[in-house]
């Protein structure tokens, strides 16, 4: 879609071009260096374009607990200022975004920036890109792009971080809720931490746990002998998780149908998935 800006500046050239066609021929118009100018509240394909403020976007990365080692991609990129930030903390960043202007907006930035080199962008549709290699999520859509996005995330390896400006997952409760200081308007940001699946049948050596899953809260009971005791205060953060049995609390760490860990810090136990 052609700007207004963009269409003065072919107007204008076109306009020099009719005044005098031998002059115009022999001094060839500068191809223009004008940035494209993005205006809070343009149109977007599922949604506007609206900044996150900075400092929520600092506050994003802290929660997500961004590193080097992580591979972030933010989830309609706008002018790349998350993507850049990541970058600048060493992390390998990416964007998707949809309004092509906003796409060579970003890579300008980037390279004003020194970080072209770990602060990718790509204009195309969220919801028709692979981000499954991503290790951190981040977005600022709109509650029902989050709703229509949440099966992909969930489906993303555990321990995936995800974190939201402003909206919600539906009843995916957040891991962690953010607000940024200084800031006056979209202030507010949501993490959740993938959560391995762990719904079903495991087997220990002395006994049987079921387990149910609500996304990070589980529920169940372990079968030992001919004992049954419900398990309490379940809970996984990402491949991690946690349970008690009476007094005992055991941890573990799920790794596809196996989990290993240790019942109050010590004994080890483990258990494999069989249903
Ligand atoms: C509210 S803005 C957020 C921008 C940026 N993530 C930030 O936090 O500053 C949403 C962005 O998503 C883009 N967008 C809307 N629908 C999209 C889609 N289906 N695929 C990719 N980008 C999209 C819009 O163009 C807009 O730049």
């Amino acid at each position: 879609m052609m700007t207004l800006r963009k269409f003065q500046t072919a107007a204008a050239l076109l306009t020099v071009s009719l005044m005098g066609s031998a002059w115009a021929a022999t001094t060839a118009p500068e191809p223009s260096t004008e940035e494209f100018v993005p205006t809070v509240g343009q149109s977007g394909k599922d949604v506007i374009w609206v900044p996150t403020p900075q400092s929520l976007v600092d506050k994003m990365l802290d929660m997500a607990g961004l590193t080097a080692e992580d591979k972030l991609v933010d989830l309609g990129s706008g002018d790349g200022r998350t993507v850049i930030t990541a970058a600048k903390r060493g992390a390998m960043a990416r964007g998707i975004e949809y309004n092509p202007d906003m796409v060579a907006l970003s890579r300008s930035a980037a390279r004003r920036e020194g970080v072209s080199d770990r602060a990718v962008f790509e204009q195309a549709d969220i919801f028709e890109s692979d981000f499954s290699e991503a290790t951190v999520v981040t977005l600022f859509l709109l509650p029902n792009l989050n709703l229509r996005l949440k099966p992909i995330l969930l489906d993303m390896a555990p321990g995936t971080r995800v974190v939201s400006n402003s909206f919600t997952m539906g009843d995916w409760d957040p891991d962690e809720t953010g607000e940024a200081e200084g800031c006056s308007s979209y202030c507010i940001a949501y993490k959740w931490v993938v959560p391995a699946k762990v719904e079903g049948s495991w087997k220990l050596p002395d006994g049987e746990l079921q387990l149910t899953q609500k996304y990070q809260k589980v529920e169940g009971s372990l079968l030992r002998g001919s004992e049954k005791v419900a398990i309490t205060d379940g809970r996984l953060e990402g491949a991690n998780i946690r349970f008690k049995v009476g007094d005992d609390e055991y941890t573990a760490k799920v790794t596809g149908k196996q989990m290993q860990g240790k019942i109050n810090g010590q004994g080890e136990w483990s258990a494999s998935q069989v249903g």
